[in-house]
């Protein structure tokens, strides 16, 4: 970053002393302040609950730009990544900053292939789960376990442990996501299978089983490899700050990154998906695209506290842009599949509709998100809907890793430790129990 001419003044109108506080610029995007030393200047804490104006850090792998709907991994745009590039082609460009060539391409591809099987012990784990736990809930769990079998790679101050690290990460999250679904259905776990590709060999773990091998569709192959990607980063959302905030204490990035699984499963984050999949269900149960205007009513109601999932978003005011992807990885899956009629895809593009030409929606800059149409296509290509948010989990790692190595790779970073405006009781004496 680099300071800039101008600078913030701030001055109290109870006379107290003004506070000039540095502006700095990025590549792209809103400068900043920086208010480090304004509690040491001024005794007073900024208040900003959610963020809303809040930079956390600096980096330089993600840029939104919320107003025209744009996403940049590294500087390319989203649309060229999804069409030009694979998920593992993407995970170099967020982990190194750069797109690989043709020798790095395959020997990333081989490091990350040689490292999807997970110690025999894990698999004892998922014992002690229900058979209808939550995927989101084994995957919690699995992802901090996995820290109880790297004890060569946790120390995070050391480059090569966090590269180790980060590909293990991203080489066993689909063979656990793919164990989390096996052992709710009481089918056994499928083996990774080193000849197939990063997406391949997930839908070869989902669905193949012991008695019968998975052919692998190229066309879902590709839908899935371009899922993994449109939502692979995602600049600092919530559970990328709960990764960040979590690993500044010094933890293991497995633990971290479970951390960021946790956070990720709300549904104001990544549940949305699968929230905003049971929205579709439960609208067409009650009749479909005539229901719509009355469900929409419901939504517009603050009491009834019905959202439209898979709409809004804290920083896109404009169309996400990975909606529109993935639309259309929605109607080259249906079409692949002969379900061009899907009556939820239609449904979903009647509601989006609607929704644009309502002025609650429109006023208030609400347009479809990552989520809303994120589910059809994974519904189309066979994975149950309780299983969506684990998918964007496993897509995100990359994201995660990339954003806690490069925090902790800055020399500078601190331990983050947010203050508070307090409003609790003041300083008072214990009584003793007989007069309280
Ligand atoms: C993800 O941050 C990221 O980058 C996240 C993500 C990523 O890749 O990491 O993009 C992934 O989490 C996408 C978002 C998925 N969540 C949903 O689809 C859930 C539904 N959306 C909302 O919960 C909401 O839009 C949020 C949480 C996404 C954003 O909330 P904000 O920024 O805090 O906005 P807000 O709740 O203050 O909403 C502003 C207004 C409010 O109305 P008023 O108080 O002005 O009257 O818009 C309304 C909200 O009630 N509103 C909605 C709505 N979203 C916001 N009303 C109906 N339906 C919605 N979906």
């Amino acid at each position: 970053m680099k300071a800039s001419e101008t600078k913030a003044t701030l001055s109290f109108s109870n006379g107290g002393q003004n506070v000039e506080l540095p502006i700095y610029k990025g590549t792209m995007g809103p400068d900043v302040i920086d208010i480090r030393k304004l509690y040491a200047q001024t005794g007073m804490f900024t208040y900003d609950p959610g963020f809303m104006s809040t930079a956390s850090c600096e980096s330089a792998i993600t840029y939104i730009d919320g107003d025209k709907g744009e996403l940049l991994y590294r500087g390319y745009p989203i649309e060229q990544l999804a069409t030009n590039c694979d998920f593992l082609e993407t995970c170099h460009l967020l982990l190194y900053g750069e797109l690989p060539n043709a020798t790095q391409k395959a020997g990333f591809t081989k490091l990350v292939t040689n490292h999807t099987m997970v110690n025999e012990q894990m698999q004892f784990f998922l014992r002690g789960f229900r058979r209808d736990a939550h995927p989101m809930a084994i995957m919690t769990g699995l992802v901090g376990a996995l820290s109880a079998f790297y004890h060569d790679s946790t120390d995070i101050t050391n480059p090569k442990h966090r590269e180790i690290a980060a590909i293990r990460l991203i080489a066993k999250m689909p063979t656990l996501v793919a164990m989390a679904y096996k052992y709710t259905i009481g089918q056994p776990y499928m083996y990774p299978k080193n000849d197939l590709s990063y997406a391949g060999n997930f839908l070869h773990m989902m669905f193949a089983t012991p008695c019968e091998e998975y052919k692998v569709s190229p066309v879902l192959e590709r839908a899935l490899d371009r899922i993994f990607i449109l939502h692979a980063d995602h600049e600092q959302n919530a559970s990328t700050s709960t990764v960040r905030l979590c690993g500044s204490s010094g933890t293991n990035p497995f633990a971290a990154i479970a951390a960021g699984v946790a956070c990720l499963w709300g549904p104001a984050h990544g549940g949305a998906n699968e929230a905003a999949l049971n929205m579709l269900h439960d609208i067409q149960k009650a009749g479909g695209v005539d229901k719509i205007g009355e469900f929409i009513k419901q939504v517009k109601d603050k009491n009834s506290n019905v959202k439209l999932m898979g709409f809004g978003h804290r920083v896109y005011k404009n169309y996400d842009p990975r909606a529109k992807l993935m639309q259309e990885t929605c109607k080259e899956v249906l079409s692949e599949l002969g379900l061009e009629n899907d009556p939820l895809f239609k449904l979903a593009m009647a509601l989006e509709k609607i929704a644009l030409e309502d002025e609650y929606f429109v006023s208030r800059k609400l347009y479809p998100n990552v989520d809303f149409y994120s589910g059809i296509v994974q519904r189309a290509i066979g994975i149950p809907v309780p299983l969506f948010t684990a998918i964007f989990a496993l897509a995100r790692t990359v994201g995660w890793i990339a954003q806690l190595n490069e925090m902790i790779g800055d020399p500078e970073y601190k331990i983050g430790r947010p203050r508070q405006l307090f409003e609790g009781s003041p300083k008072r004496d214990v009584q003793p129990i007989a007069q309280r």
